[in-house]
């Protein structure tokens, strides 16, 4: 049997809980981890599911706001509302300064993601019978690209917002070397490990040597070889594919009849989780029909009214997904868009999206060869590929790294559950247990 870091790090002769939790704040997925009387355990946030959707609805009809898959099952079951996903693209970027008009009301994004962090706290604190005002968040290694200031703006940020969601002492942990921490406790020998995080909104790689006797250290600093991400997730995939297979037949790149392109800002906004909302202002939808007399594909143009009108940016983003998700497995997908005309499907294959998403993998590769040269570790040296987040089953994302790592076997762990679970290791580590009982 390997040693667990429950046997051993954080050796207690009797079981004690943890005084902190691991707080995993997904773009598409949040996970809460804590080391309870049993070990780590990811607490349960939504009827008994751990994984709770980064999503947030105010539905309008009832009169309320919703969260996680509750949040999705409203919006698709057509209650007038306002859909919010992808929250935390909002950080580093310059939105988050922003509010967004809900019924009449105004709400600043950043109390929307406060509200959001408050529920993952509450339901963490009913799941685990007991209050948290102390927690490890998860931070990716990038949450800007190449601008350090604005990048730790973004930590600050989610720091104030944590505070003002009820915790009172906080740190942070890359979520690279919290899912290391998780897969330590499966390993058997010292084994040097790049771990590939590939999550909704960032891709972030973390080298460490790992195993069993190392994890009984305290400093783990000198294990850590580097860190590398960048901030693409499968939310852009998402948007590419978006952009190359299904917009085109909502007018995307249309030519009008005064020979200009038809203005593609709004097919960006619909294809980017963030932005959908924006594409609902009664300034683009007047644009759009304004744009009547001009517009040479009439059926394209009626699409995109429709999906405007009836506000369906969401759904139609969520099926994209859907297809995204799909084409990990099989070689082709029908969408069905008879939604906006009948019998119309969009198929989409498997080569369509590697070629749509071409850059993407490239530019995480080159995340990938940075963490090797900046680290001063030839590739052949590496001996495994922790894989984890959503986005690691891509087949294309999975080749991209596996080829740069020859030597290396690849290890898939728990695709939605080893950041929360490793941020609960830290959470143990750097803020201890409960006082035993006498
Ligand atoms: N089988 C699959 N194939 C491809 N993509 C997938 C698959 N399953 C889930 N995904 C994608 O994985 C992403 C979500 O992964 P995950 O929950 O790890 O992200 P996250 O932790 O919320 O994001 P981040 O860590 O970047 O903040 C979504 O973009 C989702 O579409
Ligand atoms: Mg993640």
């Amino acid at each position: 049997m390997s040693p667990s870091v429950a046997s051993s790090v954080l050796s207690s002769a009797t079981p004690r809980p943890a005084r902190a939790c691991g707080v995993d704040f997904g773009t598409s997925n949040s996970t809460v981890g804590w080391w309870g009387a049993d070990g780590v355990q990811l607490l349960p946030l939504e009827e008994g599911r751990s994984l709770l959707p980064s999503v947030v609805f105010f539905n309008f009809d009832e009169e309320c706001t919703r969260v996680g898959q509750a949040a999705l099952a409203d919006y698709l079951a057509g209650y007038e509302g306002r859909l919010m996903r992808s929250l935390k693209s909002l950080l580093g970027s310059r939105l988050l300064d922003g509010q967004t008009e809900v019924h009449g009301r105004i709400v600043a994004f950043r109390d929307l993601l406060s509200r959001f962090i408050a529920q993952l706290r509450l339901r963490a604190e009913t799941g685990a019978g007991r209050a948290f005002d102390t927690a490890v968040f998860g931070r990716p290694v990038r949450f800007v690209d190449d601008d350090e200031a604005a990048d730790r703006e973004a930590q600050d940020t989610l720091e104030q917002i944590a505070r003002a969601a009820g915790f009172r002492e906080l740190s942070f942990e890359l979520e690279p070397i919290a899912a290391a921490y998780h897969h330590e406790r499966t390993l058997t020998r010292e084994t040097l490990v790049l771990v590939a995080d590939i999550g909704g909104g960032t891709s972030d790689f973390s080298l460490l040597r790992l195993g069993p006797e190392r994890a009984t250290k305290d400093e783990r600093i000198s294990d850590v070889l580097g860190c590398a991400g960048v901030h693409i997730g499968g939310t852009d995939f998402d948007r590419q594919l978006s952009l190359a297979g299904v917009m085109p037949l909502f007018g995307l790149g249309a030519r009008l009849r005064s020979g200009r392109e038809m203005p593609s800002g709004v097919y960006f906004d619909l294809a980017t989780w963030h932005t959908i909302n924006r594409a609902y202002t009664r300034q683009t939808l007047m644009a759009l029909k304004d744009l009547g007399p001009d517009i040479a594909d009439a059926r394209k143009h009626a699409r995109l009214l429709r999906l405007i009108e009836r506000r369906d940016g969401h759904r139609l983003a969520l099926d994209v997904e859907a297809a995204k998700i799909a084409l990990s497995q099989s070689n082709e997908y029908g969408l069905s868009l008879g939604r906006f005309e009948p019998d119309l499907v969009c198929t989409l294959s498997r080569g369509d999206f590697a070629a749509a998403g071409a850059q993407l993998v490239a530019r995480i590769g080159d995340a990938v060869d940075e963490l090797l040269r900046s680290a001063g570790v030839p590739s052949a040296r590496v001996e495994s590929i922790y894989l984890t987040g959503g986005g690691s089953s891509m087949p294309a994302l999975r080749e991209c790294i596996a080829a740069r790592l020859p030597e290396a076997g690849i290890a898939v762990g728990d695709t939605f559950g080893s950041i929360g679970s490793g941020l609960a290791v830290a959470a143990a580590r750097r803020y201890g247990y409960e006082p035993a009982r006498s």
